[in-house]
């Protein structure tokens, strides 16, 4: 029986954080979903089909599978055959969010379990929000994302 993992987000953009997540995955899970949110709470940098393309690259990999959803997670996490829901945890601060999250969903899909991950030390503090500012700064991205994104990101910020 192949056990899939849905791991879903925003990846606005996809970031080494989220990639080291993925590789995490694969100890509990045979082929790990990335599910990219089409309705991302704010105005998101990357379009849906951006986001899908730097992921496919990021972590290219024949048992990650890169799909966009609409709507609840759960119904989708149901629909592709999940056994688990992943999430990172970086911070104290991501807690409450995620706790409420991961019951919601318990409640919605109650055969799915979320969870959590934690990413690799010098990883913890990354976050693509943090990406996108300093990349629109003209800052050094390279060793938080993938080259595939670095170039993306200088295309949004020409110098
Ligand atoms: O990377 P993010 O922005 O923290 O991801 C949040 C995301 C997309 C996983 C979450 O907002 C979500 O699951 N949205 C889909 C709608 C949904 O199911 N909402 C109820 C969750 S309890």
């Amino acid at each position: 029986m192949t056990r899939i993992a849905v791991y879903p987000g925003s990846f606005d953009p996809i970031t080494r954080g989220h990639e080291d997540l993925i590789r995490r995955a694969f100890t509990f899970a045979d082929k790990v979903v990335v599910a990219v949110a089409v309705n991302v709470a704010k105005q998101p940098l990357f379009t849906l089909e951006e986001r899908v393309a730097l992921i496919r690259q990021a972590a290219a990999d024949p048992k990650v599978e890169v799909r966009a959803f609409d709507g609840l997670l759960a119904d989708f996490a149901r629909q592709v055959g999940a056994a688990v829901i992943v999430r990172g945890l970086r911070a104290v601060s991501d807690f409450e969010y995620e706790f409420q999250m991961a019951l919601m969903n318990r409640n919605l899909a109650p055969g799915i379990e979320t969870v959590f991950l934690v990413p690799a030390f010098d990883l913890t503090y990354l976050s693509s929000s943090l990406v996108r500012e300093v990349a629109r700064f003209g800052g050094d991205v390279s060793q938080l994302v993938h080259p595939a994104v670095r170039q993306a990101l200088r295309q949004k910020f020409p110098k």
